[in-house]
């Protein structure tokens, strides 16, 4: 992995390694911070619209007051300086609280600081991973619905995945599957779309919203309430939703295998390629 050539920082755009902010940044003492990663295809960020909404809702959820309307102006200075207008590329944002002596409660006029950068990323037409992953407790807060950038559990879950070899961990709430560590999760069951409801206990994917509207095009059912652990061995078909991962389907959960080779299921496959068709 490699660092961006550019960061955006409070109106600058600098080489990252002069990209600096106070060790007093609320983002850095205390997560204070949200986030948005969108990816551009074929010269356009893929649902813009909905990421910037996200972000500007999840501001307002948090009350950090920061205009996100001036972002895409901002957006298009930071491509022009990364050398990546209209190429494939990856975009983060971030917005923390900014800088303040250290206490929780905050100042009322502190000003957020913004950082984002862009780095090339091509995407596959399709993911043609067949994903193995772990299953284990969601034991993150209650306002998963919030893209902050204290991700502690995510991060912790994340890394037993990959210390298993395994692609991801899909976490269960009181028994039941609520979301993965930067992906959602559904499942097909009798030909039925299941995935967690867009509560507090997941957050709600962009991926996530585009697989429902997909699947309302495609008249395949969709039922949004979670699918239980002990459901488990009566599931026919499991995928993973997101910006970078896309959709992916899911091989084997724990010691359940779903398929073997490269054997995925029909619904993910349809819905992989009528994803691929929005692009
Ligand atoms: N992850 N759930 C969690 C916990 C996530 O972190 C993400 C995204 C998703 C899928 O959201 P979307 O479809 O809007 O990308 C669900 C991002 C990409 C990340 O943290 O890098």
């Amino acid at each position: 992995m490699k660092y961006p050539e550019k960061v955006y920082l409070n109106g600058s755009i600098v080489p990252h390694q002069d990209a600096k902010i106070s060790v007093f940044d609320r983002g850095f003492i205390f997560g204070d911070g949200l986030y948005e990663v969108m990816v551009q295809i074929n010269g356009s960020f893929f649902y813009k619209e909905a990421h910037l909404n996200r972000l500007k809702d999840g501001l307002q959820k948090v009350n950090i007051k920061f205009d996100v309307d001036i972002l895409p102006k901002e957006i298009s200075k930071l491509l022009e300086a990364s050398e990546l207008t209209n190429k494939d590329c990856m975009l983060y944002i971030q917005i923390t609280r900014g800088v303040a002596p250290r206490q929780h409660s905050y100042p009322a006029d502190i000003l957020p600081t913004v950082m984002m950068y862009a780095i090339p990323k091509v995407l596959p037409d399709i993911n043609e991973i067949d994903a193995k992953v772990i299953t284990r407790d969601d034991f993150r807060w209650s306002r998963c619905d919030i893209k902050m950038t204290s991700l502690l559990g995510n991060v912790m879950l994340n890394e037993e995945a990959m210390q298993y070899d395994c692609y991801e961990t899909i976490m269960h709430r009181n028994g039941l599957y609520t979301e993965a560590s930067h992906s959602n999760v559904f499942f097909v069951k009798d030909n039925v779309v299941y995935t967690h409801p867009a509560d507090e206990y997941i957050l709600n994917g962009i991926t996530r919203i585009i697989v429902l509207d997909l699947c309302k095009s495609l008249n395949i059912e969709i039922n949004e309430s979670p699918i239980s652990i002990d459901d488990l061995t009566t599931i026919d078909e499991a995928f993973l939703t997101g910006t970078s991962t896309q959709i992916a389907s899911i091989q084997q959960i724990d010691e359940h295998i779903l398929y073997t080779g490269n054997n995925k299921g029909p619904i993910t496959r349809k819905l992989q390629e009528a994803l691929l068709n929005l692009k």
